[in-house]
């Protein structure tokens, strides 16, 4: 695709965004972390959706070293902490999201997992791994502005031999405006959408929580945008599934429609 944004530009979208989700932290707090708490003071508590679990069994992670990239509240790079990972590192730009995960890993009890403060583009060299397994969940890719670099980084921070699990909401997903009050989801952007969305509407993703946020910016990335960045920085494919059920809270009622989009991926990639 023809998107191209300079050093700047692309420090302008992330400052911004990592603002709109700062200010989710505390709706985020009120929601779950008192939850959280308890439930990560015992041992083996998981959060991990299945379909990823299955993945990263698949991949092998036990015992060995563990990166997520975008980690939020870091409950997943804990509970794969929790189901036997190796040492593990946390990556966000929130600072106050970053806290939250801190006071996780406080009550779990771990003493070998971090969770550190950076815009994922900055990541110091100190804390660039290498890893044997490097995660992203859903919701990481669309606020990249440059897909490029963020494969970039994954490539950086991967071992030789080692893996890239992605699960994402798949590209075709994002052509779609969720209906509002029980109204229907519909079609209403390009799939080629080239310009962000702006929007100001707050990023509670547990509850829907409204509020009016400071303007983030999320960028559409075609499926090809996503498989030719990461071939073009030498990973190869291992694995590729779609899925036609909600992994996303996103426009769910189109689960059950008749002409039901993908709504979801996870890519396993491995560094050669
Ligand atoms: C949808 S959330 C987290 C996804 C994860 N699946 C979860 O539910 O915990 C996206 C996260 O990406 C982080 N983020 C967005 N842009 C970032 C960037 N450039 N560098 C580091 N973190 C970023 C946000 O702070 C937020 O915590």
């Amino acid at each position: 695709m023809g998107r191209h944004y300079s050093h700047k530009q692309r420090r302008e979208f992330t400052d911004a965004n990592r603002a709109a989700w700062d200010e989710a932290a505390p709706v985020h707090e009120k929601i779950n972390q008192a939850r959280l708490l308890e439930a990560f003071s015992k041992p083996g508590y998981s959060t991990l959706e299945d379909h990823c679990l299955h993945r990263l069994n698949e991949i092998g992670f036990q015992g060995k070293s563990v990166a997520q990239l975008c980690c939020n509240n870091g409950r997943e790079l804990l509970s794969l902490k929790n189901l036997g990972a190796g040492p593990c590192v946390g990556f966000d730009a929130s600072a106050a999201f970053i806290e939250q995960a801190r006071e996780l890993a406080q009550v779990s009890g771990h003493t070998d997992v971090e969770f550190v403060i950076t815009d994922i583009y900055d990541i110091p060299a100190n804390k660039s791994g290498p890893y044997d397994v490097v995660v992203t969940t859903i919701g990481v890719i669309g606020w990249m502005p440059d897909l490029d670099g963020f494969f970039d980084v994954l490539e950086r921070l991967t071992r030789p031999g080692g893996y890239v699990f992605i699960e994402e909401t798949h590209p075709v997903l994002m052509m779609y405006e969720e209906g509002e009050g029980g109204d229907p989801s519909y079609l209403k952007y390009s799939y080629f959408k080239e310009d962000p969305w702006v929007e100001t509407t707050g990023l509670d993703y547990y509850e829907g929580a409204k509020y009016k946020s400071s303007p983030h910016y999320s960028f559409q990335h075609t499926l090809a945008d996503t498989m030719m960045a990461a071939i073009n920085t030498g990973f190869v494919l291992r694995h590729f599934t779609e899925f036609g059920y909600n992994i996303a809270e996103f426009c769910v009622d189109l689960e059950h429609t008749q002409a039901r989009p993908p709504m979801g991926m996870t890519m396993v990639w491995q560094k050669c």
